[in-house]
Protein backbone atom coordinates (compact mmCIF):
# COMPACT_ATOMS: atom_id res chain seq x y z
CA UNK A 1 0.00 0.00 0.00
CA UNK A 2 2.75 2.30 0.93
CA UNK A 3 4.93 1.48 -2.35
CA UNK A 4 8.03 -0.53 -1.67
CA UNK A 5 8.18 0.39 2.22
CA UNK A 6 6.26 -2.72 4.02
CA UNK A 7 3.59 -2.30 5.23
CA UNK A 8 4.11 -3.91 8.60
CA UNK A 9 7.59 -2.09 8.72
CA UNK A 10 5.24 1.45 8.66
CA UNK A 11 2.64 -0.48 11.37
CA UNK A 12 6.30 -1.50 13.97
CA UNK A 13 7.86 2.12 12.86
CA UNK A 14 4.83 3.73 14.29
CA UNK A 15 4.94 1.38 17.53
CA UNK A 16 8.40 3.00 18.28
CA UNK A 17 8.43 6.27 17.53
CA UNK A 18 6.49 8.94 19.91
CA UNK A 19 4.68 11.39 18.12
CA UNK A 20 5.28 13.71 21.17
CA UNK A 21 8.96 13.51 20.28
CA UNK A 22 8.87 14.32 17.01
CA UNK A 23 7.08 17.32 16.95
CA UNK A 24 8.87 18.52 20.57
CA UNK A 25 11.86 18.34 18.33
CA UNK A 26 10.27 20.68 15.81
CA UNK A 27 7.92 22.69 18.06
CA UNK A 28 7.66 23.51 21.56
CA UNK A 29 5.32 21.65 22.88
CA UNK A 30 3.34 22.41 26.41
CA UNK A 31 1.47 19.92 28.22
CA UNK A 32 -2.36 20.23 28.43
CA UNK A 33 -4.57 17.18 29.70
CA UNK A 34 -3.95 13.77 28.12
CA UNK A 35 -2.43 15.92 25.08
CA UNK A 36 0.49 18.30 24.33
CA UNK A 37 -0.13 21.95 22.81
CA UNK A 38 1.67 25.14 20.72
CA UNK A 39 0.74 27.31 18.74
CA UNK A 40 0.38 25.50 15.49
CA UNK A 41 3.60 25.53 13.15
CA UNK A 42 1.34 25.24 9.76
CA UNK A 43 -0.70 28.47 10.38
CA UNK A 44 -0.30 31.97 11.77
CA UNK A 45 -1.28 32.58 15.40
CA UNK A 46 -1.26 33.48 18.91
CA UNK A 47 -3.15 31.10 20.89
CA UNK A 48 -2.22 27.03 20.91
CA UNK A 49 -4.68 25.30 18.77
CA UNK A 50 -2.56 23.06 17.34
CA UNK A 51 -2.75 19.59 19.25
CA UNK A 52 -0.48 16.15 20.02
CA UNK A 53 -2.07 13.68 21.47
CA UNK A 54 0.07 10.61 22.56
CA UNK A 55 -2.60 8.23 22.64
CA UNK A 56 -4.14 8.60 19.45
CA UNK A 57 0.24 8.80 18.46
CA UNK A 58 -1.88 11.77 15.97
CA UNK A 59 -1.91 15.87 15.33
CA UNK A 60 -4.57 18.37 14.75
CA UNK A 61 -5.24 21.59 14.50
CA UNK A 62 -7.96 23.37 15.00
CA UNK A 63 -7.39 26.58 14.02
CA UNK A 64 -5.92 25.66 10.19
CA UNK A 65 -7.63 21.68 10.06
CA UNK A 66 -4.10 20.28 9.74
CA UNK A 67 -3.74 16.60 10.83
CA UNK A 68 -1.83 13.61 10.66
CA UNK A 69 0.23 10.88 12.08
CA UNK A 70 4.46 11.34 13.09
CA UNK A 71 4.58 10.51 9.17
CA UNK A 72 2.74 13.18 8.13
CA UNK A 73 3.55 15.35 10.36
CA UNK A 74 7.70 14.95 9.07
CA UNK A 75 6.62 15.06 4.92
CA UNK A 76 4.61 18.36 5.89
CA UNK A 77 7.56 19.90 8.73
CA UNK A 78 10.48 18.89 6.53
CA UNK A 79 9.24 19.04 3.50
CA UNK A 80 10.43 15.38 2.77
CA UNK A 81 7.83 12.68 0.52
CA UNK A 82 7.02 9.68 1.73
CA UNK A 83 9.93 7.24 1.88
CA UNK A 84 12.02 10.12 2.69
CA UNK A 85 9.87 10.59 5.93
CA UNK A 86 9.84 7.11 6.66
CA UNK A 87 13.95 7.05 6.55
CA UNK A 88 13.85 9.96 8.74
CA UNK A 89 11.75 8.48 11.66
CA UNK A 90 13.67 4.99 11.16
CA UNK A 91 16.07 6.68 12.01
CA UNK A 92 15.55 8.26 14.69
CA UNK A 93 14.52 4.96 16.36
CA UNK A 94 17.57 3.26 15.14
CA UNK A 95 15.53 0.86 12.62
CA UNK A 96 16.53 -0.23 9.09
CA UNK A 97 14.25 0.30 6.44
CA UNK A 98 13.44 -3.20 4.86
CA UNK A 99 12.33 -3.10 0.73
CA UNK A 100 9.53 -5.15 -0.31
CA UNK A 101 11.21 -7.90 -2.72
CA UNK A 102 10.33 -8.37 -6.44
CA UNK A 103 10.59 -6.45 -9.46
CA UNK A 104 8.09 -4.20 -8.90
CA UNK A 105 7.55 -1.23 -12.16
CA UNK A 106 8.89 1.22 -9.41
CA UNK A 107 12.08 -1.20 -8.77
CA UNK A 108 13.81 -0.20 -11.69
CA UNK A 109 13.55 3.12 -11.43
CA UNK A 110 15.15 2.96 -7.78
CA UNK A 111 18.01 1.22 -9.16
CA UNK A 112 18.40 3.61 -11.71
CA UNK A 113 18.09 6.44 -9.31
CA UNK A 114 20.59 4.82 -6.75
CA UNK A 115 23.01 4.24 -9.72
CA UNK A 116 22.85 7.88 -10.30
CA UNK A 117 23.54 8.45 -6.50
CA UNK A 118 26.37 6.36 -6.74
CA UNK A 119 28.12 7.92 -9.88
CA UNK A 120 27.63 11.37 -7.95
CA UNK A 121 28.86 10.48 -4.79
CA UNK A 122 31.57 8.47 -6.81
CA UNK A 123 32.88 11.54 -8.28
CA UNK A 124 32.41 13.60 -5.50
CA UNK A 125 35.28 11.55 -4.02
CA UNK A 126 37.26 12.21 -7.62
CA UNK A 127 37.22 15.94 -7.43
CA UNK A 128 38.19 15.34 -3.76
CA UNK A 129 41.04 13.49 -4.49
CA UNK A 130 42.23 15.70 -7.44
CA UNK A 131 42.39 18.77 -5.46
CA UNK A 132 44.71 16.97 -2.94
CA UNK A 133 47.09 16.36 -6.14
CA UNK A 134 46.64 19.50 -8.07
CA UNK A 135 49.31 22.40 -6.82
CA UNK A 136 47.43 25.46 -8.63
CA UNK A 137 44.51 24.34 -7.85
CA UNK A 138 44.65 24.63 -3.96
CA UNK A 139 47.03 27.88 -4.55
CA UNK A 140 43.84 29.61 -6.55
CA UNK A 141 41.57 28.41 -3.38
CA UNK A 142 44.21 29.68 -0.96
CA UNK A 143 44.47 32.94 -2.68
CA UNK A 144 40.70 33.16 -2.79
CA UNK A 145 40.97 32.80 1.03
CA UNK A 146 39.62 29.45 1.94
CA UNK A 147 40.80 27.38 4.81
CA UNK A 148 40.81 23.87 5.03
CA UNK A 149 37.91 23.58 7.07
CA UNK A 150 35.94 25.42 4.67
CA UNK A 151 37.20 23.68 1.71
CA UNK A 152 36.21 20.30 3.98
CA UNK A 153 32.88 21.52 5.34
CA UNK A 154 31.57 22.44 1.36
CA UNK A 155 32.87 19.33 0.03
CA UNK A 156 35.25 21.16 -2.69
CA UNK A 157 37.14 19.73 -5.21
CA UNK A 158 38.59 19.84 -8.70
CA UNK A 159 37.38 18.99 -12.38
CA UNK A 160 41.14 17.93 -13.51
CA UNK A 161 41.99 19.89 -17.18
CA UNK A 162 41.38 16.50 -19.37
CA UNK A 163 38.70 15.15 -21.15
CA UNK A 164 38.03 11.85 -19.92
CA UNK A 165 39.33 11.05 -16.47
CA UNK A 166 36.28 11.11 -14.05
CA UNK A 167 34.48 9.56 -16.97
CA UNK A 168 37.24 6.89 -17.53
CA UNK A 169 37.87 5.80 -13.63
CA UNK A 170 33.91 5.66 -13.37
CA UNK A 171 33.44 3.50 -16.08
CA UNK A 172 36.47 1.20 -14.72
CA UNK A 173 34.60 1.21 -11.31
CA UNK A 174 31.99 -0.23 -13.21
CA UNK A 175 29.46 2.18 -13.44
CA UNK A 176 27.40 2.13 -17.02
CA UNK A 177 27.57 4.85 -19.43
CA UNK A 178 24.57 5.89 -19.58
CA UNK A 179 24.53 6.47 -15.86
CA UNK A 180 27.07 9.04 -16.53
CA UNK A 181 24.96 10.85 -18.76
CA UNK A 182 21.65 10.83 -16.77
CA UNK A 183 23.67 11.98 -13.58
CA UNK A 184 25.13 14.56 -15.92
CA UNK A 185 28.69 14.08 -15.32
CA UNK A 186 29.46 12.85 -18.48
CA UNK A 187 28.47 14.11 -22.37
CA UNK A 188 28.49 12.42 -25.56
CA UNK A 189 31.66 14.52 -28.23
CA UNK A 190 31.31 14.81 -31.67
CA UNK A 191 32.96 12.04 -32.51
CA UNK A 192 30.67 10.41 -30.43
CA UNK A 193 33.10 9.30 -27.30
CA UNK A 194 32.21 9.88 -24.06
CA UNK A 195 33.65 12.90 -22.25
CA UNK A 196 33.96 14.81 -18.86
CA UNK A 197 31.25 17.75 -18.47
CA UNK A 198 33.02 19.22 -15.80
CA UNK A 199 37.04 20.02 -16.70
CA UNK A 200 39.19 22.29 -15.08
CA UNK A 201 37.04 23.32 -13.04
CA UNK A 202 36.69 23.48 -9.13
CA UNK A 203 33.61 21.99 -7.99
CA UNK A 204 31.24 22.41 -5.68
CA UNK A 205 28.93 19.50 -4.30
CA UNK A 206 24.99 20.00 -4.54
CA UNK A 207 23.20 18.30 -2.09
CA UNK A 208 19.87 16.83 -1.13
CA UNK A 209 17.36 17.59 1.29
CA UNK A 210 18.34 14.23 2.73
CA UNK A 211 22.18 15.25 2.60
CA UNK A 212 23.03 13.31 -0.59
CA UNK A 213 25.15 14.43 -3.60
CA UNK A 214 22.46 15.33 -6.66
CA UNK A 215 24.92 17.51 -8.72
CA UNK A 216 27.63 19.54 -8.86
CA UNK A 217 28.38 23.05 -9.41
CA UNK A 218 31.93 24.11 -11.34
CA UNK A 219 33.78 27.30 -11.46
CA UNK A 220 36.12 27.60 -14.50
CA UNK A 221 39.81 27.99 -13.90
CA UNK A 222 40.83 28.93 -17.16
CA UNK A 223 38.96 31.94 -18.78
CA UNK A 224 37.43 30.56 -22.00
CA UNK A 225 34.81 28.56 -20.74
CA UNK A 226 31.40 30.12 -18.93
CA UNK A 227 32.23 31.14 -15.43
CA UNK A 228 30.34 28.73 -13.81
CA UNK A 229 28.19 25.56 -15.14
CA UNK A 230 26.06 23.51 -13.35
CA UNK A 231 24.90 19.97 -13.38
CA UNK A 232 21.65 19.81 -15.87
CA UNK A 233 18.51 19.26 -14.71
CA UNK A 234 18.42 14.46 -13.93
CA UNK A 235 16.19 12.24 -12.36
CA UNK A 236 17.71 13.28 -9.22
CA UNK A 237 18.37 16.91 -9.58
CA UNK A 238 15.55 19.81 -10.22
CA UNK A 239 17.46 22.66 -9.99
CA UNK A 240 14.40 24.80 -9.51
CA UNK A 241 13.40 23.29 -6.34
CA UNK A 242 16.88 22.76 -4.80
CA UNK A 243 18.59 25.41 -2.76
CA UNK A 244 21.83 25.00 -2.45
CA UNK A 245 23.02 24.17 1.26
CA UNK A 246 19.73 23.84 2.59
CA UNK A 247 20.16 20.51 4.36
CA UNK A 248 23.61 21.71 5.79
CA UNK A 249 21.68 24.96 7.25
CA UNK A 250 18.99 22.92 8.82
CA UNK A 251 21.98 20.08 9.95
CA UNK A 252 21.69 19.98 14.09
CA UNK A 253 19.04 22.03 14.32
CA UNK A 254 16.93 24.54 12.80
CA UNK A 255 18.11 28.01 12.13
CA UNK A 256 17.27 31.40 13.69
CA UNK A 257 17.33 32.87 9.82
CA UNK A 258 18.78 32.04 6.60
CA UNK A 259 20.26 34.16 4.37
CA UNK A 260 19.89 33.69 0.78
CA UNK A 261 23.02 34.57 -1.34
CA UNK A 262 23.98 34.25 -5.10
CA UNK A 263 27.05 32.11 -5.47
CA UNK A 264 28.80 29.26 -4.27
CA UNK A 265 31.89 31.19 -3.40
CA UNK A 266 29.96 33.80 -1.43
CA UNK A 267 28.40 31.09 0.81
CA UNK A 268 31.45 29.22 1.46
CA UNK A 269 32.62 33.00 2.72
CA UNK A 270 30.27 33.50 4.89
CA UNK A 271 30.41 30.28 6.61
CA UNK A 272 34.13 30.86 6.64
CA UNK A 273 33.80 34.18 8.59
CA UNK A 274 30.72 32.03 10.97
CA UNK A 275 27.72 32.78 9.06
CA UNK A 276 26.71 29.29 8.63
CA UNK A 277 23.12 29.56 7.17
CA UNK A 278 23.63 30.77 4.05
CA UNK A 279 22.14 29.30 1.30
CA UNK A 280 22.23 30.05 -2.57
CA UNK A 281 19.49 29.12 -5.49
CA UNK A 282 21.41 27.91 -8.19
CA UNK A 283 21.67 30.42 -10.71
CA UNK A 284 17.94 30.46 -10.77
CA UNK A 285 15.31 33.41 -9.80
CA UNK A 286 14.13 32.82 -6.11
CA UNK A 287 10.48 30.88 -6.60
CA UNK A 288 7.76 30.17 -4.43
CA UNK A 289 8.46 27.19 -4.03
CA UNK A 290 12.29 28.01 -2.95
CA UNK A 291 9.93 30.41 -0.03
CA UNK A 292 8.39 27.41 1.37
CA UNK A 293 11.26 25.28 1.73
CA UNK A 294 12.98 28.32 3.58
CA UNK A 295 10.32 28.81 5.80
CA UNK A 296 9.91 25.54 7.05
CA UNK A 297 13.58 25.67 8.13
CA UNK A 298 13.12 29.02 9.96
CA UNK A 299 11.26 31.95 10.07
CA UNK A 300 13.69 34.90 8.82
CA UNK A 301 14.93 34.82 5.36
CA UNK A 302 17.50 37.98 4.55
CA UNK A 303 18.25 38.18 0.60
CA UNK A 304 21.70 39.43 0.55
CA UNK A 305 21.83 40.56 -3.21
CA UNK A 306 24.28 43.26 -4.69
CA UNK A 307 23.65 46.43 -4.90
CA UNK A 308 23.08 46.99 -8.77
CA UNK A 309 20.63 46.74 -11.11
CA UNK A 310 20.58 42.93 -11.34
CA UNK A 311 20.69 42.59 -7.65
CA UNK A 312 17.83 44.94 -7.15
CA UNK A 313 15.98 42.58 -10.41
CA UNK A 314 16.95 39.51 -8.32
CA UNK A 315 15.98 41.25 -4.89
CA UNK A 316 12.27 42.07 -6.29
CA UNK A 317 11.79 38.70 -7.79
CA UNK A 318 11.99 37.01 -4.52
CA UNK A 319 10.13 39.61 -2.44
CA UNK A 320 7.08 38.91 -5.12
CA UNK A 321 7.78 35.07 -4.53
CA UNK A 322 7.43 36.00 -0.78
CA UNK A 323 4.15 37.53 -0.57
CA UNK A 324 1.98 34.78 -0.78
CA UNK A 325 4.50 33.06 2.03
CA UNK A 326 3.83 35.89 4.20
CA UNK A 327 2.38 35.00 7.65
CA UNK A 328 3.04 37.10 10.83
CA UNK A 329 5.61 34.97 11.95
CA UNK A 330 7.79 34.96 9.52
CA UNK A 331 10.08 37.64 8.23
CA UNK A 332 11.50 38.40 5.17
CA UNK A 333 14.67 41.34 4.62
CA UNK A 334 16.40 42.83 2.04
CA UNK A 335 20.56 43.44 2.13
CA UNK A 336 21.87 45.61 -0.38
CA UNK A 337 25.44 45.48 -0.92
CA UNK A 338 27.49 48.11 -2.27
CA UNK A 339 28.03 48.15 -6.05
CA UNK A 340 30.90 45.73 -7.61
CA UNK A 341 30.68 43.49 -4.13
CA UNK A 342 29.12 40.53 -3.46
CA UNK A 343 28.79 38.27 0.44
CA UNK A 344 32.47 36.89 -0.34
CA UNK A 345 34.28 40.09 -1.03
CA UNK A 346 32.32 42.04 1.44
CA UNK A 347 32.96 39.59 4.38
CA UNK A 348 36.58 39.52 3.77
CA UNK A 349 36.60 43.42 3.54
CA UNK A 350 34.77 44.40 6.11
CA UNK A 351 35.01 41.15 8.32
CA UNK A 352 32.14 39.68 10.40
CA UNK A 353 31.78 42.01 12.84
CA UNK A 354 31.15 44.52 9.87
CA UNK A 355 28.45 41.82 7.60
CA UNK A 356 26.56 41.66 10.82
CA UNK A 357 26.05 45.19 11.22
CA UNK A 358 25.00 45.76 7.37
CA UNK A 359 22.63 42.36 8.43
CA UNK A 360 21.37 43.99 11.40
CA UNK A 361 20.12 46.76 9.07
CA UNK A 362 18.61 44.72 6.01
CA UNK A 363 14.91 46.32 5.02
CA UNK A 364 11.98 44.57 5.66
CA UNK A 365 9.88 43.52 3.13
CA UNK A 366 7.37 46.64 3.71
CA UNK A 367 10.44 49.18 3.17
CA UNK A 368 11.79 47.76 0.14
CA UNK A 369 8.37 46.85 -1.53
CA UNK A 370 6.78 50.86 -0.81
CA UNK A 371 10.20 52.39 -1.67
CA UNK A 372 10.69 50.42 -4.69
CA UNK A 373 7.43 51.55 -5.87
CA UNK A 374 7.64 55.04 -5.20
CA UNK A 375 11.13 55.87 -6.73
CA UNK A 376 9.81 57.03 -9.38
CA UNK A 377 6.62 59.07 -8.35
CA UNK A 378 6.91 62.28 -6.18
CA UNK A 379 4.69 61.65 -3.60
CA UNK A 380 4.25 65.07 -2.25
CA UNK A 381 0.89 65.37 -5.20
CA UNK A 382 -2.15 63.50 -5.17
CA UNK A 383 -0.82 62.12 -8.24
CA UNK A 384 1.99 60.33 -7.20
CA UNK A 385 -0.10 58.76 -4.21
CA UNK A 386 -2.80 57.64 -5.89
CA UNK A 387 -0.26 55.86 -8.07
CA UNK A 388 1.55 54.03 -5.37
CA UNK A 389 -1.92 52.84 -4.17
CA UNK A 390 -2.67 51.42 -7.57
CA UNK A 391 0.97 49.76 -8.15
CA UNK A 392 0.97 48.30 -4.31
CA UNK A 393 -2.71 47.05 -4.83
CA UNK A 394 -2.14 43.68 -6.95
CA UNK A 395 1.27 43.12 -4.64
CA UNK A 396 -0.61 43.48 -1.37
CA UNK A 397 -3.46 41.02 -3.03
CA UNK A 398 -1.34 38.35 -3.14
CA UNK A 399 -0.64 38.17 0.83
CA UNK A 400 -2.84 35.65 2.90
CA UNK A 401 -5.43 37.56 5.54
CA UNK A 402 -3.53 37.83 9.17
CA UNK A 403 -1.66 40.70 10.70
CA UNK A 404 0.78 41.08 8.26
CA UNK A 405 -2.12 42.32 5.36
CA UNK A 406 -3.59 44.69 8.09
CA UNK A 407 -0.17 46.05 8.63
CA UNK A 408 0.76 46.91 5.53
CA UNK A 409 -2.64 48.05 4.66
CA UNK A 410 -2.00 50.53 7.89
CA UNK A 411 1.70 51.47 6.15
CA UNK A 412 0.02 52.32 2.46
CA UNK A 413 -2.47 54.59 3.98
CA UNK A 414 0.75 55.76 5.60
CA UNK A 415 2.19 56.73 2.93
CA UNK A 416 -0.17 57.41 0.10
CA UNK A 417 -3.12 59.00 2.51
CA UNK A 418 -5.49 55.84 0.99
CA UNK A 419 -5.19 52.28 1.89
CA UNK A 420 -6.77 50.99 -0.90
CA UNK A 421 -9.59 48.51 -1.75
CA UNK A 422 -7.73 45.75 -2.29
CA UNK A 423 -8.19 42.17 0.06
CA UNK A 424 -5.40 39.58 0.91
CA UNK A 425 -6.02 36.04 0.08
CA UNK A 426 -8.31 34.19 2.30
CA UNK A 427 -6.71 31.79 4.38
CA UNK A 428 -7.77 28.19 3.81
CA UNK A 429 -9.93 26.68 6.20
CA UNK A 430 -10.23 22.51 6.16
CA UNK A 431 -13.96 22.66 5.63
CA UNK A 432 -14.51 19.11 8.38
CA UNK A 433 -13.25 21.53 11.03
CA UNK A 434 -15.75 23.90 10.90
CA UNK A 435 -17.42 22.83 14.10
CA UNK A 436 -21.70 23.50 13.54
CA UNK A 437 -21.39 23.67 10.20
CA UNK A 438 -20.41 19.78 10.37
CA UNK A 439 -23.21 17.18 8.42
CA UNK A 440 -24.78 15.04 10.71
CA UNK A 441 -22.40 11.33 10.46
CA UNK A 442 -24.47 8.24 9.59
CA UNK A 443 -24.25 5.43 11.84
CA UNK A 444 -21.48 3.92 9.52
CA UNK A 445 -19.61 6.61 9.52
CA UNK A 446 -19.93 7.42 13.37
CA UNK A 447 -18.82 3.99 13.90
CA UNK A 448 -15.71 4.48 12.00
CA UNK A 449 -15.02 7.92 13.51
CA UNK A 450 -15.18 6.08 17.18
CA UNK A 451 -13.01 3.19 15.97
CA UNK A 452 -10.80 5.65 14.68
CA UNK A 453 -10.41 7.78 17.86
CA UNK A 454 -10.37 4.76 19.68
CA UNK A 455 -9.09 1.93 18.00
CA UNK A 456 -8.84 -0.49 21.34
CA UNK A 457 -12.86 -0.05 21.76
CA UNK A 458 -13.17 -2.50 18.64
CA UNK A 459 -13.88 -5.23 21.49
CA UNK A 460 -17.03 -3.83 22.18
CA UNK A 461 -17.57 -4.27 19.15
CA UNK A 462 -17.19 -7.88 18.46
CA UNK A 463 -21.02 -8.68 19.59
CA UNK A 464 -22.86 -7.49 16.65
CA UNK A 465 -22.72 -9.12 13.40
CA UNK A 466 -22.41 -7.34 10.57
CA UNK A 467 -22.67 -10.27 7.84
CA UNK A 468 -26.07 -9.62 7.03
CA UNK A 469 -26.15 -9.65 3.26
CA UNK A 470 -27.89 -6.06 2.89
CA UNK A 471 -26.02 -3.08 1.66
CA UNK A 472 -25.46 0.16 3.31
CA UNK A 473 -22.66 2.52 1.73
CA UNK A 474 -19.59 2.20 3.67
CA UNK A 475 -20.22 -0.90 5.69
CA UNK A 476 -17.76 -3.32 3.93
CA UNK A 477 -14.79 -1.36 4.82
CA UNK A 478 -16.45 -1.28 8.42
CA UNK A 479 -16.34 -4.25 8.57
CA UNK A 480 -12.74 -4.40 7.43
CA UNK A 481 -11.78 -1.41 10.19
CA UNK A 482 -13.14 -4.07 13.18
CA UNK A 483 -11.09 -6.76 11.41
CA UNK A 484 -7.84 -5.21 10.98
CA UNK A 485 -8.39 -3.19 14.90
CA UNK A 486 -9.38 -6.74 16.21
CA UNK A 487 -6.18 -8.49 14.80
CA UNK A 488 -3.80 -5.86 16.52
CA UNK A 489 -5.02 -5.07 20.22
CA UNK A 490 -2.54 -2.18 21.15
CA UNK A 491 -3.25 -0.25 17.80
CA UNK A 492 -3.01 3.75 17.70
CA UNK A 493 -5.05 5.95 15.72
CA UNK A 494 -2.35 6.59 13.77
CA UNK A 495 -1.50 3.16 12.64
CA UNK A 496 -4.63 2.77 11.40
CA UNK A 497 -4.76 6.07 9.47
CA UNK A 498 -1.43 4.91 7.66
CA UNK A 499 -2.51 1.52 7.17
CA UNK A 500 -5.40 3.47 4.64
CA UNK A 501 -2.85 5.99 3.60
CA UNK A 502 -2.99 5.37 0.09
CA UNK A 503 -6.38 4.02 0.17
CA UNK A 504 -9.95 5.83 -1.13
CA UNK A 505 -10.79 5.98 2.53
CA UNK A 506 -7.69 7.48 3.65
CA UNK A 507 -8.85 10.84 3.39
CA UNK A 508 -12.15 9.94 4.95
CA UNK A 509 -10.50 8.21 7.93
CA UNK A 510 -8.64 11.21 8.56
CA UNK A 511 -11.38 13.41 8.17
CA UNK A 512 -13.13 11.41 10.38
CA UNK A 513 -10.17 11.23 13.53
CA UNK A 514 -10.21 15.14 13.66
CA UNK A 515 -13.66 14.96 13.86
CA UNK A 516 -14.49 16.00 17.58
CA UNK A 517 -16.99 13.71 18.92
CA UNK A 518 -19.01 14.47 21.94
CA UNK A 519 -17.82 12.58 24.80
CA UNK A 520 -14.73 10.59 26.17
CA UNK A 521 -14.22 6.16 25.35
CA UNK A 522 -16.42 5.54 28.38
CA UNK A 523 -19.62 7.73 26.90
CA UNK A 524 -18.07 6.29 22.92
CA UNK A 525 -18.50 2.74 24.11
CA UNK A 526 -22.04 2.46 24.52
CA UNK A 527 -22.47 5.07 21.67
CA UNK A 528 -20.59 2.53 19.21
CA UNK A 529 -22.36 -0.02 20.12
CA UNK A 530 -25.60 1.41 19.72
CA UNK A 531 -24.36 2.99 16.61
CA UNK A 532 -23.67 -0.82 15.46
CA UNK A 533 -27.08 -2.19 16.36
CA UNK A 534 -28.44 0.47 14.05
CA UNK A 535 -25.93 -0.11 11.35
CA UNK A 536 -27.47 -4.29 11.89
CA UNK A 537 -31.13 -3.42 11.81
CA UNK A 538 -30.09 -1.30 8.64
CA UNK A 539 -28.85 -4.12 7.00
CA UNK A 540 -31.88 -6.14 7.92
CA UNK A 541 -34.28 -3.78 6.06
CA UNK A 542 -32.17 -3.49 3.40
CA UNK A 543 -31.86 -7.13 2.99
CA UNK A 544 -35.56 -7.18 3.17
CA UNK A 545 -36.25 -4.79 0.70
CA UNK A 546 -34.07 -6.95 -2.25
CA UNK A 547 -35.80 -9.30 -1.33
CA UNK A 548 -39.10 -7.77 -1.22
CA UNK A 549 -38.16 -7.10 -4.91
CA UNK A 550 -37.20 -10.10 -6.15
CA UNK A 551 -40.50 -11.26 -4.86
CA UNK A 552 -42.41 -8.62 -6.73
CA UNK A 553 -40.18 -9.24 -9.73
CA UNK A 554 -40.76 -12.55 -10.37
CA UNK A 555 -40.90 -14.27 -7.27
CA UNK A 556 -38.85 -16.37 -4.75
CA UNK A 557 -37.01 -19.70 -4.15
CA UNK A 558 -37.76 -21.88 -1.28
CA UNK A 559 -34.39 -20.77 0.36
CA UNK A 560 -35.21 -16.90 -0.63
CA UNK A 561 -38.59 -17.18 0.94
CA UNK A 562 -37.44 -18.64 3.90
CA UNK A 563 -34.98 -15.85 3.86
CA UNK A 564 -37.19 -13.33 4.05
CA UNK A 565 -39.37 -15.13 6.75
CA UNK A 566 -35.54 -15.01 8.67
CA UNK A 567 -35.26 -11.28 8.89
CA UNK A 568 -38.63 -10.54 8.70
CA UNK A 569 -38.90 -11.90 12.56
CA UNK A 570 -35.75 -10.19 12.78
CA UNK A 571 -37.20 -6.99 12.15
CA UNK A 572 -36.58 -4.09 14.74
CA UNK A 573 -38.56 -0.94 14.14
CA UNK A 574 -38.27 2.58 14.61
CA UNK A 575 -34.46 3.63 13.93
CA UNK A 576 -34.21 6.04 11.58
CA UNK A 577 -31.54 8.77 10.35
CA UNK A 578 -28.17 9.71 12.01
CA UNK A 579 -27.64 8.60 15.31
CA UNK A 580 -24.90 10.93 16.45
CA UNK A 581 -25.28 12.25 19.94
CA UNK A 582 -26.05 15.83 19.84
CA UNK A 583 -23.29 17.85 21.05
P1 LIG B 1 28.75 35.41 -9.95
O1 LIG B 1 29.08 35.76 -11.36
O2 LIG B 1 28.34 36.51 -9.03
O3 LIG B 1 29.99 34.65 -9.40
O4 LIG B 1 27.62 34.32 -10.01
P2 LIG B 1 30.53 34.49 -7.92
O5 LIG B 1 29.66 33.55 -7.16
O6 LIG B 1 30.79 35.80 -7.31
O7 LIG B 1 31.89 33.71 -8.18
P3 LIG B 1 33.35 34.30 -8.17
O8 LIG B 1 33.50 35.02 -6.87
O9 LIG B 1 33.46 35.21 -9.36
O10 LIG B 1 34.20 33.09 -8.28
C1 LIG B 1 26.80 34.01 -8.93
C2 LIG B 1 26.17 32.67 -9.11
O11 LIG B 1 25.41 32.64 -10.30
C3 LIG B 1 25.52 31.37 -10.95
C4 LIG B 1 26.36 30.52 -10.02
O12 LIG B 1 25.50 29.80 -9.15
C5 LIG B 1 27.16 31.54 -9.27
O13 LIG B 1 27.64 31.04 -8.03
N1 LIG B 1 26.18 31.49 -12.25
C6 LIG B 1 27.01 32.51 -12.53
C7 LIG B 1 25.99 30.51 -13.19
O14 LIG B 1 25.22 29.57 -12.95
N2 LIG B 1 26.64 30.59 -14.39
C8 LIG B 1 27.50 31.60 -14.68
O15 LIG B 1 28.10 31.62 -15.77
C9 LIG B 1 27.67 32.59 -13.73
MN1 LIG C 1 32.29 36.55 -6.16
Amino acid sequence: MSGLIPESFIQSLLERVDIVDVVGQRVPLKPSGHEHKACCPFHDENTPSFYVSPQKQFYHCFGCGAHGTAIGFVMQYDGLEFPAAIEALAGMVGMEVPRAPGARPDDRQRREREALFGALDAAQNFFRARLGQSKSASEYLAKRGFDARTMDEFGIGLAPDAWAELTDHLLEQGFKAEALEQAGLSSRARNNNLIDRFRNRIMFPIHDRRGRVIAFGGRDLSDDGPKYLNSAESPVFHKGRELYRLFQARRGGLPERLLVVEGYMDAAALFQFGFEEAVATLGTAVSADHLELMFRATSVVVFCFDGDAAGRRAAWKGLEAALPAMRADREVRFLFLPEGEDPDSLVRGEGARGFAERLSKAVPLSGFLFDQLARPLDLSAPDGRARLVALAEPLLARLPAGPFADLMAEELKRRAGHSGSWKPVAVKRSPSISGSSERPLTPVQYAVAILVHYPELVEAAKEIALDVPGEIKGVRFLARLIEFCTEKPQITTAQVLEHWRDAPEGRFLSGLATRDLAGGIEQLRPALVEALERIHAQLIRSRIGQLQHCQSAGGLGEEQAAELRHWLSKRTTGEAGSNEKPK
